[in-house]
């Protein structure tokens, strides 16, 4: 066997089936996630129970088949919240163009759609569709959505479909989705007994009681990171600030909407964990002197005073060797994006500085994807396209973990997590 497919064992995996002409192909999906070892739940559309029934595939799973996004399991509990949560991954095959749709919306009106919803768990999808349908403006903006949203969408093939035409729409074959899935496992395990923690969003910084300096990052990429972790294997912990997304499940969450709240957890987290991630936009200055009571409107103005707020990251570049997490840097520059990045790097004793252009016609901040460049001391170390967040999570982990290894060999590491703070 190989460690590929090795990597299914004792999986949970949510296999969503909609109303597809290949709706019977996802029965020899089906049972060769079984044979690999994989514990497989199937929720089906009502479409999908008219090409395929629920029997079939309650036979080959051994269990019950959810295909009512109303219904209750035998303990009461909602059958598809279950699933959700329990799910490792989520396999949506054959996926049609209705669902793609109701996917990339939001909307949740079958055991399917609302699996996939409710589950932070990685997803798969395998469209199957008429070539018309699949080339349509409106699937592929869908499709790009969904790839947005850090699934992995596989391309249908092409070949003879069920209009009776030759084109692209033909799903995936069961043994390709399969190797889609043990991909997505077999790395998942490289970050194992990592502790690692990161920071997203932005600060507030209080003028008074009701008002405050903030900015506008989302803290999409630093949850990205988080869940990359997650899924790789890592302990993380996540110091967030004020985020317009859900934290992921799974990780130890720290909330931290100030600088100075901000400061205090990292200064906490840093010596018990291995790599620190400043993803977070930290606001660098705060009024230098906050009102406890509202300030009332005055038709002469008000003067405002900032004051820096303390350097997080470079008191953390400053901490002695053997409780210094490996540092990773971000920098959002409109301006020499490499003189500045590699500057910060140095002053501040970053291993990594993660920089992006801010204030172009692309805006990074709050969008799905982005472009970023990485720096270490010798220069820039990568040449990556506009990516979603998610696999630019992915990346920069592969990059990190590698530097990490080499910079810090197993016997000084073990020896330093030997003398950390247990694990939480
Ligand atoms: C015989 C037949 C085959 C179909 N095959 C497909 C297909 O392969 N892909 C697709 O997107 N829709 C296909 N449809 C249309 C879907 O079944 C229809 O859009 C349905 O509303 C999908 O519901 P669901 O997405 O909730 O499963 C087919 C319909 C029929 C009658």
């Amino acid at each position: 066997m190989t460690e590929d497919a090795r990597a299914l064992t004792g999986r949970r995996i949510v296999v969503g089936v909609s109303g597809s002409i290949a709706a019977y192909k996802a029965l020899i999906l089906v049972r060769e996630l079984t044979s690999a070892g994989a514990v497989v739940d199937v929720a089906m559309t009502p479409a999908a129970t008219a090409f395929v029934t629920p029997l079939s595939f309650a036979a080959l799973t051994h269990r019950p088949v959810v295909t009512d996004v109303l219904g209750l399991d035998p303990d009461s509990q909602i059958a598809h919240v279950e699933l959700a949560e329990a799910a490792d991954a989520i396999v949506v095959a054959p996926a049609t163009a209705n669902l793609l749709a109701e996917l990339a919306a939001g909307l949740v009106d079958d055991a399917v759609s609302a699996i996939v919803c409710a589950s932070r768990a990685r997803v798969v999808i395998a469209p199957a569709m008429d070539a018309g349908m699949w080339t349509h403006p409106a699937t592929q903006r869908n499709v790009e959505t969904l790839r947005g949203f850090g699934y992995l969408v596989l391309e249908p093939e092409v070949g003879s479909l069920a209009s009776g035409l030759t084109g692209i729409g033909r799903l995936a074959e069961p043994a390709t989705i399969v190797a889609a899935v043990e991909r997505l496992f077999a790395r998942s395990g490289d970050l194992e007994g990592l502790r690692v923690v990161i920071t997203a969003g932005g600060t507030r910084e209080p003028i008074d009681p009701v008002r405050f300096i903030g900015n506008r990052s989302s803290g999409k990429m630093g949850v990205a990171m988080a869940e990359a972790a997650r899924d790789r294997g890592a302990a993380v912990t996540l110091i967030g600030g004020t985020m317009s997304v859900t934290p992921p499940r799974g990780v130890t969450l720290t909330e931290a909407t100030t600088a100075a709240a901000m400061r205090e957890s990292v200064i906490r987290a840093a010596p018990a964990h291995d790599i620190l991630i400043m993803a977070a936009a930290v606001a660098d200055f705060a009024p230098a002197r906050p009102s406890g009571r509202k300030i009332k409107r005055d038709a002469s103005g008000l003067d405002l005073r900032l004051v820096p707020n303390p350097d997080i990251i470079a008191e953390v570049g400053e901490m002695p060797a053997d409780i210094r997490p490996f540092l990773v840097g971000f920098a959002a520059e409109s301006d020499d994006l490499e003189a500045n990045a590699t500057g910060k790097l140095r002053d501040k004793g970053l291993d990594l500085i993660v920089a992006n252009q801010v204030g172009g016609p692309f805006d990074a901040i709050g969008s799905d994807d982005n472009t970023v460049t990485v720096f270490g001391v010798e220069g820039a170390l990568t040449d990556w396209p506009m990516l979603p967040k998610r696999q630019i999570a992915e990346r920069l982990w592969d990059l990190i973990a590698d530097r990490y290894r080499r910079d810090d060999p197993a016997p000084t590491r073990g020896r330093k997590a030997a003398t950390r703070a247990p694990r939480r």
